[in-house]
């Protein structure tokens, strides 16, 4: 296992080039099985969720081939309709196969995914959707066993806007025979990505990005090409790394009108953020004022910047509340914080972050993706060093994170544990 050691105290300068979206990226190859043949994806991030998700399309018989950033995965084979156990506790998104292999096959056997580092993951409306399409589904020694000898389309309301229940139902209902109607859908960047390749291939969505999305179901669809959108929360992170080391710096090839919410915190704060059409420019200063979030869905403040965020406001001025309302028990960076000095207070799902003069480096662990890279942030800022463990939680998420962050003149290096 690799630890990264930051030494905090640079000030970040220059420019960076933004990645495609994880959260894109994973139900788009999932998508590749709705048609028969080979689809390509490009801008693709080179990340350990990209390479499992590219384990479970291979599992099935599909054929991918990774080239550089570009997918190309060939359906044409695919002969098998399951799901792992061993790949889906290590990615909960191998989830995303369920909607597909119902919609072309009619068959399919995923394991349950289990909880996570912060606390219970559900998947009860990821399966009643599929139910509400027409399938039989039971579960059996931890596995959902889903049987559709055809789907129909039907109206599906969320009692939440799920991001993954959404794109399962969407693409299980793109196959369905009619039409379906996802009432209280996810509005995020990545679901409209999804509806776009969807359609790329000879679907009929309409609304993706809107809380009702219609769906005209489709008997067959064709392979497609597509470009991920960039990862607007890598954007937010190397946002809040210039402002948390009031550095200067660019961020190039990204999309400033997915990150608003990020933005306006942090000219709350102080901070100069100024957009163009894919750069955002950031200016951050020492001490910038403390200011309060709660997360929610698109467009609302992210949950996955929520730790992030918090390591920012730990050297602010002032004291702040973050409340979390999507993922309650989302806190596991809080400790590993408080190892670097930081006054925070949990109360149910809120933070009360204090001030302090500064952090310290010391040795600490990370434990989910997010929490990692809120890790790294506070290390920038430091003083002395910080050992971060378990990296490979970091690698699910950021592409050569350590890289990008020298580059902009961190002194960070990844090195075995
Ligand atoms: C997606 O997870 C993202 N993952 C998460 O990003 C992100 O935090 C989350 O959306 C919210 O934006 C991917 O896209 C791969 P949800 P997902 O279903 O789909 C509850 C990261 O760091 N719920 O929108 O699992 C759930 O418990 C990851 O990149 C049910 O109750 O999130 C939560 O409270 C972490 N039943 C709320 O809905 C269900 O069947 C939102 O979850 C499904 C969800």
């Amino acid at each position: 296992m690799d630890k990264i050691v930051v030494r905090g105290g640079k000030r970040l300068k220059g420019k960076i080039k933004i990645g495609g979206a994880k959260n894109a990226v994973l139900p788009m190859m999932a998508a590749c099985l709705l048609a028969e043949g080979e689809s390509v994806i490009r801008n693709v991030p080179l990340l350990a969720d990209v390479i499992t998700m590219k384990k479970v399309l291979e599992q099935l018989g599909a054929k991918v081939t990774l080239r550089g950033h570009t997918l190309h995965v060939d359906t044409s084979n695919v002969s098998r309709f399951e799901a792992p156990y061993e790949l889906v506790r290590t990615m909960r998104a191998s989830i995303y196969v369920l909607g597909p292999l119902l919609g072309s096959f009619g068959k399919a056997r995923v394991s349950l995914p289990g909880g996570c580092a912060w606390g219970p993951r559900p998947v009860d409306l990821h399966i009643r959707a599929m139910q509400e399409l027409g399938a039989r589904i039971r579960i059996d020694h931890g596995y959902i066993v889903a049987r559709a000898t055809n789907l129909r389309g039907e109206t599906i309301v969320f009692s939440l806007p799920s991001v993954g229940a959404t794109a399962n139902t969407m693409m299980a209902a793109a196959r369905a025979k009619g039409k379906t109607v996802i009432v209280n859908a996810a509005r995020e960047p990545e679901i409209v990505a999804l509806a776009d390749f969807i359609n790329r291939m000879g679907g009929r969505i309409r609304g993706a990005g809107t809380e009702t999305i219609e769906i005209e179901g489709t008997s067959r669809l064709d392979p497609a090409q597509v470009r991920v959108i960039p990862d607007r929360i890598e954007t937010g992170t190397f946002m809040i790394a210039g402002a948390i080391t009031a550095g200067e710096i660019t961020l190039e090839s990204c999309m400033p009108e997915h990150v608003e919410a990020i933005s306006q915190k942090l000219r709350q704060g102080g901070v100069i953020v100024e957009k163009s059409r894919n750069s955002i420019y950031i200016k951050g200063k020492r001490r910038i004022n403390s200011v309060d979030a709660v997360t929610a869905p698109y467009p609302g403040f992210p949950t996955d910047m929520q730790a992030q965020y918090m390591a920012l406001m730990t050297i602010a001025r002032g004291t702040c509340v973050i409340s979390e309302t999507v993922f309650p028990d989302r806190f596991t960076h809080v400790p590993e914080l408080r190892r670097l000095g930081a006054n925070i207070k949990i109360e149910g799902n809120t933070a009360h972050v204090g001030y302090v003069r500064h952090l310290s480096g010391a040795p600490v662990m990370a434990t989910d993706l997010r929490a990692s890279a809120a890790l790294v942030l506070a290390g920038l800022v430091a003083d002395g060093e910080t050992h971060i463990s378990r990296v490979y939680h970091i690698d699910r998420g950021y592409e050569a994170i350590e890289e990008k962050l020298s580059k902009l003149g961190a002194d960070i290096k990844r090195m075995p544990e």
